[in-house]
């Protein structure tokens, strides 16, 4: 794998994502990150992650819903018809979320929908339910960072 490193002051620091980036090239694949996240807390870690500059991979696309208890399992599957290689869903820690059960309803639905995509011959990995509050940016910065090289991993949902 080819490493490349950026200068730091007087010492080479190794980029994550600039070694990502090689690891792209060299793979020749960059999955598609649908990323749903729920708007009081994992919609504001992701915006806190930004603004500190905790950078991730520029693989997903955001769409921010009010609370995971609101994502219909049919907003998954569309997108994993228009070429998704994996679909991120991310709320409010248990007992956290603003409408109280939102994410209870979210955690039962996305362990169904798992067994159903294993049933359709998709990797249920392609499927991650976590839970970010709006101060743990690093911890996004860290879980989309990861995601994105499992999916890579995997490979493309559509050969
Ligand atoms: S409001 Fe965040 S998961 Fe319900």
């Amino acid at each position: 794998m080819t490493i490349i490193s950026e200068k730091v002051g007087n010492t080479d620091k190794q980029s994550p994502l600039v070694t990502l980036d090689a690891h792209s090239i060299e793979m020749g694949f960059s999955p598609k990150i649908v990323g749903i996240l729920c708007n009081w807390c994992s919609y504001a870690g992701a915006d806190l992650a930004g603004s500190l500059h905790k950078d991730y991979p520029p693989n997903i696309r955001i769409i921010r819903v009010m609370c995971t208890g609101r994502v219909d399992p049919q907003f998954i599957m569309r997108a994993f018809a228009v070429g998704a290689d994996g679909v991120l869903v991310s709320g409010c820690h248990p007992g956290e979320c603003h409408y109280r059960t939102g994410n209870y309803k979210a955690d039962r639905m996305i362990s169904l929908l798992r067994v159903m995509l294993s049933q359709m011959s998709i990797n249920p990995d392609r499927l991650l339910l976590t839970w970010v509050s709006a101060s743990e940016a690093v911890k996004f910065s860290r879980i989309v960072t990861k995601f994105t090289e499992d999916l890579r991993k995997l490979g493309s949902l559509s050969k």
